[in-house]
């Protein structure tokens, strides 16, 4: 914990010690991810590597590392060399040996995509025919808009899960975050979770989040003098601003500087959340203390800022079966919605739109994907921006969004083709929505690739969990990302003040 971290004051009652809550006993660790399954991997590694790099690099090996051989269909529940086999089998130890290579092929095959998560999600769709599903991780994605909108729409059961595979809880990823609770009906755990966030640390309609919004972009500029469009390729700077322009959004506390790079690893730390527990692993676990120091170090700065009391606040709001013991538990969930979500997804956010305005590809996007051909020059693209900024960074997070997916767990048994064959999925097998690729259905978005903040059809995109902007948009997607607003108005507020956006601009 950093020394700027350190607590001062005493903690209320009930509050309890994070490091209890880091260190509960670990829950979903499959047999290939066991410690004997770690030691043969590297033991192996020459093996695995060959054949992983063959598949990263030839869509049909990487289909046969998922599917298996032919022959495993005709033995029910022992399909030996196969992904999707050992997922249905709930990944025995036996069956380690096959996630070995898939995972190298997949990180193989994300590198030989320019490490752009949407033209690896495209890489993989090809390798099983191009249909309506394709199979990564452990589950199988949907990627037409359809689809995945249904799902926006629905009552969704969900898991432990993050990116179709079990998320490592608790020592990652917290137990119990919102992302991780099914919303099944108004008395849920996510529906009173998600009512009390936003009540307290969200609503956009109350005095003080007005209060907070129009103070916002002076806070910038006071610490950000003579901006240059070319200052928002220095990534970390725009993550540090983020983190502290939500953090005072949501808390009313400007954070000094040794605060807000702590938060900021919310952002730089993202690559850890999607790894699954076998890779951490073989890495001898070094993401996963990295994210833990993340955690206790930004329940340190709520208890160094004194407010502890809104987290209180949220959990007496919670009926008495979904309080939280400790209350630093609830802090730490409250940090998820805070950092993994707010600063994590709205730093991706200008991040891309800092990249479109200077008609550059963002780090994490793949050149051949983006078409800024009604824009041929920056002056163009700043233009674009001030007419309209909120069409420009709604259709720069349609093409790039910042979240490419979102897991749901299917709650009926379903047949889905890949590569030309029928394949029964379970209930509770992982059921993945692709956003990125939704945004680019060729049914819904015409020329998907054209980056064109005047398209009629901006407000269909999914990219916040919903098509945000649409009539009743919260009551249709019930799931829609609660935040949404708040990251427009950040979003506006950093790059408003770079581009000298007229300071009267405010979303409608
Ligand atoms: C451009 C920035 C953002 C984008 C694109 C975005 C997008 C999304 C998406 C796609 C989801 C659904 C994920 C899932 O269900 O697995 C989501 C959920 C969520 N987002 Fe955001 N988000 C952004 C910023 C924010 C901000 C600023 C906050 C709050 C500070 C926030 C808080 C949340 C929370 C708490 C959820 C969980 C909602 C639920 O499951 O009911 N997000 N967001």
């Amino acid at each position: 914990m950093s020394e700027a971290a350190e607590p001062k004051r005493e903690k209320p009652e009930g509050w309890g010690d994070i490091n209890s809550v880091l260190g509960a006993p670990l829950e979903n660790v499959t047999g290939d991810a066991s410690w004997i399954s770690v030691i043969c991997m590297w033991l192996t590694l020459p093996i695995s590597c060959i054949q992983g790099i063959i598949g990263g690099l030839c869509q049909a090996f990487m289909a046969f590392f998922v599917l298996g051989c032919y022959c495993c269909q005709c033995i029910p529940q022992w399909l030996c060399c196969s992904g999707m086999g050992s997922a249905e089998c709930g990944r025995p130890c036996i069956l380690a040996p096959a996630w070995w290579r898939y995972v190298i092929g997949g990180l193989v095959a994300l590198i030989a995509n320019s490490k752009s998560r949407l033209a690896l999600f495209i890489w993989e769709w090809k390798a099983f025919g191009e249909g309506d599903h394709y199979w990564h991780g452990e589950g199988y994605w949907a990627v037409k808009y359809q689809e995945c909108s249904e799902i926006t729409k629905s009552e969704q059961k969900r898991a432990s899960a993050f990116g179709c595979i079990q998320a490592c809880v608790p020592d990652l990823f917290a137990t119990n975050i919102l992302l991780f609770l099914s919303n099944d009906g108004p008395d849920s755990e996510w529906a009173h979770m998600r009512s009390a966030l936003h009540c307290t640390l969200l609503d956009r309609g109350a005095s003080w989040y007005i209060e907070r919004s129009k103070k916002l972009r002076s806070l910038v500029a006071a610490e950000w003098p003579n901006p240059q469009l070319t200052d928002l390729s220095d990534t970390p700077r725009v993550r540090l601003m983020v983190a502290k322009c939500v953090f005072y959004m949501m808390f009313g506390v400007w954070l000094p500087n040794e605060d807000a790079e702590i938060m900021r690893g919310w952002r730089d730390n993202a690559l850890y959340f999607v790894l699954p527990r076998l890779v951490h692993r073989f890495l001898f676990n070094f993401g996963i203390r990295k994210v833990k120091s993340l955690r206790a170090n930004s329940v340190a700065v709520i208890e160094k800022h004194g407010l502890e009391s809104f987290i209180v606040d949220i959990n007496e709001k919670l009926p008495e079966r979904y309080k939280r013991t400790p209350v630093v538990k609830l802090c730490d969930e409250m940090m998820f919605a805070v950092g993994f979500a707010g600063i994590g997804g709205t730093s991706a956010c200008c991040e891309t739109v800092g990249a479109f305005l200077q008609r550059k590809i963002p780090e994490e996007a793949s050149a051949h994907l983006i078409n800024f051909e009604k824009f041929p020059t920056i002056e163009s693209m700043v233009e674009a921006f001030k007419n309209d900024p909120l069409s420009y960074i709604k259709e720069a997070c349609r093409i790039d969004p910042p979240v490419t997916s979102a897991t749901s767990v299917s709650k009926e048994t379903r047949v889905v083709t890949l590569k030309g064959r029928k394949y029964t999925m379970p209930e509770n097998t992982f059921h993945n929505y692709t956003l990125s690729m939704a945004n680019r259905d060729p049914t819904v978005f015409a020329n998907p690739d054209v980056f064109d903040p005047s398209r009629t059809e901006l407000n269909m995109a999914l990219t916040w969990n919903g098509a945000f902007g649409t009539p009743d948009d919260e009551k249709v997607y019930p799931r829609i990302c609660p935040g949404r607003y708040l990251s427009l108005d950040v979003a506006l507020a950093l790059v408003g003040h770079v581009v000298g956006l007229d300071e009267g601009y405010s979303l409608p």
